[in-house]
């Protein structure tokens, strides 16, 4: 299996997370890519189709409740070029801070919400992490992602048994 990390960021936070998490887990994904979103477009989804690749989305949050600017051109492709996802499964770390009470880590829910909405197929709760609590994002994100592959894991050989 390959797991593909999307970084949407602006002040590199959701990509040293990701980074924590391709050395974190190591053990368990022998093939673990970090990407940030700049430049990307719905299409960076079609690998999926050629093997078991699962999807990582991390992304902060700016603005009022919007994406990263680097996550703009990828989140904007989810509505401009629709095209169905039922063959991509994801997971979503969303950043943020909770004194931003009404858009609280809207940037990883947002990505969330579009692919939901083209069949894409999310494993697991969405992780959030909230800038204020003062935890460390890299740890507790890569403890949460080594707990979420697990699930994946399973949930994949489930389907060939079933
Ligand atoms: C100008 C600005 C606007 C922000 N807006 C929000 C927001 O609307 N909602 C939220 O949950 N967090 C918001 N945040 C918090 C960031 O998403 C959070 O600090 C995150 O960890 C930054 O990650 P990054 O370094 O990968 O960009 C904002 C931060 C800044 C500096």
């Amino acid at each position: 299996m390959k797991l593909k990390i999307l970084v949407g960021t602006m002040t590199s936070t959701a990509d040293y997370v990701a980074q924590a998490i391709q050395m974190d887990c190591a053990d368990l994904v022998s093939d673990i890519e970090v990407q940030l979103m700049d430049g990307l477009e719905i299409n960076v989804f079609d690998n999926a189709v050629e093997g078991d690749a699962i999807y990582l989305i991390c992304s902060s949050t700016y603005g009022q409740g919007d994406v990263p600017d680097n996550a703009r051109g990828l989140y904007d492709s989810l509505d401009a070029q629709p095209k169905f996802l039922g063959h991509v499964r994801y997971g979503v770390i969303a950043l943020g801070d909770r004194t931003y009470q009404q858009t609280f880590a809207f940037g990883g829910k947002k990505f969330d919400e579009r692919l939901q909405g083209l069949g894409a197929q999310r494993i697991g709760e969405i992780w959030c992490h909230d800038a204020s609590a003062g935890t460390l994002p890299e740890t507790e994100g890569a403890a949460w992602c080594r707990e979420w592959l697990a699930l994946v894991l399973s949930s994949a050989s489930n389907a060939e048994t079933a």
